[in-house]
């Protein structure tokens, strides 16, 4: 067998460039979707793919298809990606190594003029974060027929801008209708985002699949008063409600220990002055287990904690389950592919289920996929500390270019 090897510094160099788009000044990265430095990198990774002589695709949903051809037209291509968004306060490396070793293993295979049976494809997906458009993965969504195009437009950001017309503003709603685009296969390589390779001394997770994630938003309303003239028991404080309900959730997530989680990430207070009562509040929750019956339960004492804390209160309240994104199972041909490009490139390997959600999740609903990951320092991740080694990284981009051209030599 040929044995190709990806070139390690270029593929730090291009993490490190790319990396000065959208830099916050902690080192981490605010590239949120739809913006102009979510354009600007985009441009960036067109460029570098249209030097090697790959065609670039953009469907509606400004998802991204770089392509190179195989022996065998007729064949579906076999497609590596993740994404270029990032979280607010995110890293440098969530979804931004799945694009770029992609690109490394497409350069590695233009320079070794190495013919494959079924075209090659990198892409990129738009809105993996759902930082700033709920929920996330919204575009690898419609690709796979899970939202309609309409729901996926009419999403808005908290400032008001939908979707679609920040597509079409960066220039990025292509041509062709998402999920048109038929792929034979598809292989992400993502930085773990917790603690357990790391902690086990192995360099790459085989990923079987990744747990259930469910997304909430609740809105508590109560009344505008004075701080200093309302007495207490007069009051209907959005505020204190939420904040006994943000408990509840802690607690019903460790309920559900260990593998359960829950968290209230984004909050607003209104009208957020020091010297008025809290009259209105918006959050947030994100319920997440590799079970549904689990998730079935945790919903269920979620909307009795609303319906037992805040009427007593004097509020009401409002909310909706936005979300609900089952556990998937990953193709066991393609982990057979990641298992032993792992083998050959001579790594200790791990399998394990992903806590964080990705765009393989709903790709896996329209072509076989998988992950592949690697370690990321200290299992931090959504922080602009986020860290992952020259050689993770390496190695990372090796078994992605192994296990692609595993599947691809099954083809022939
Ligand atoms: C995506 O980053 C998620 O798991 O929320
Ligand atoms: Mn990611
Ligand atoms: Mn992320």
């Amino acid at each position: 067998m040929q044995n190709l090897q990806i070139d390690a510094r270029r593929l730090w160099d291009s993490l490190m460039e790319t990396a000065q788009i959208g830099a916050t000044p902690n080192g981490g990265l605010c590239r949120l979707t739809l913006t102009d430095p979510d354009r600007q990198v985009r441009d960036w990774f067109k460029a570098q793919c249209q030097a090697l002589g790959c065609s670039v695709a953009v469907d509606d949903m400004g998802n991204m298809f770089a392509r190179r051809p195989g022996k065998h037209a007729a064949l579906p291509p076999i497609a590596m990606g993740s994404h270029l968004d990032t979280q607010p306060t995110g890293g440098k490396f969530d979804g931004v190594l799945g694009v770029l070793a992609a690109l490394e293993a497409m350069r590695t295979l233009h320079d070794l003029g190495y013919a494959t049976n079924a075209p090659i494809e990198i892409v990129n997906w738009t809105n993996e974060e759902g930082a700033r458009f709920a929920p996330a993965m919204l575009a690898s969504g419609v690709f796979a027929g899970v939202f309609s195009r309409d729901y996926a437009y009419a999403r808005r950001d908290r400032d008001g801008k939908s979707f679609g017309e920040e597509l079409l503003r960066i220039g990025y709603r292509g041509e062709e209708k998402a999920g048109a685009h038929k792929l034979g296969a598809m292989f992400e390589l993502h930085i773990e985002q917790g603690p357990i390779l790391e902690a086990e001394g192995r360099m790459i997770g085989i990923v079987q699949g990744v747990q259930g994630m469910r997304w909430y938003e609740v809105t508590v309303s109560g009344q505008e008063a004075h701080t200093g003239a309302t007495p207490m028991r007069l009051r209907k404080n959005a505020l204190l409600g939420a904040a006994r309900i943000i408990e509840r959730i802690d607690a019903i997530a460790r309920e559900h220990a260990p593998h359960a989680v829950g968290t209230v990430g984004l909050i607003e207070n209104r009208p957020n002055s020091r010297n008025v009562i809290p009259g209105e509040v918006f959050f947030t929750i994100d319920f997440r287990h590799p079970d549904e019956k689990i998730l079935d339960a945790m919903e269920a004492k979620l909307r009795a904690a609303l319906a037992e804390i805040l009427p007593p209160m004097q509020l009401t309240y409002s909310e909706a389950r936005i979300w609900d994104c089952p556990p998937v199972k990953f193709a066991p041909e393609l982990i057979d592919c990641v298992r032993i490009g792992a083998r050959q490139a001579g790594f200790i390997t791990r399998d394990m289920i992903s806590g964080a959600g990705h765009d393989a999740c709903y790709a896996a609903r329209v072509t076989p996929t998988t992950m592949i990951f690697v370690p990321c320092r200290g299992g931090i991740s959504h922080n602009e500390a986020e860290s992952t080694s020259l050689e993770e990284c390496a190695a990372g981009a090796q078994v992605l270019l192994n296990a692609v051209l595993e599947f691809d030599r099954r083809l022939g």
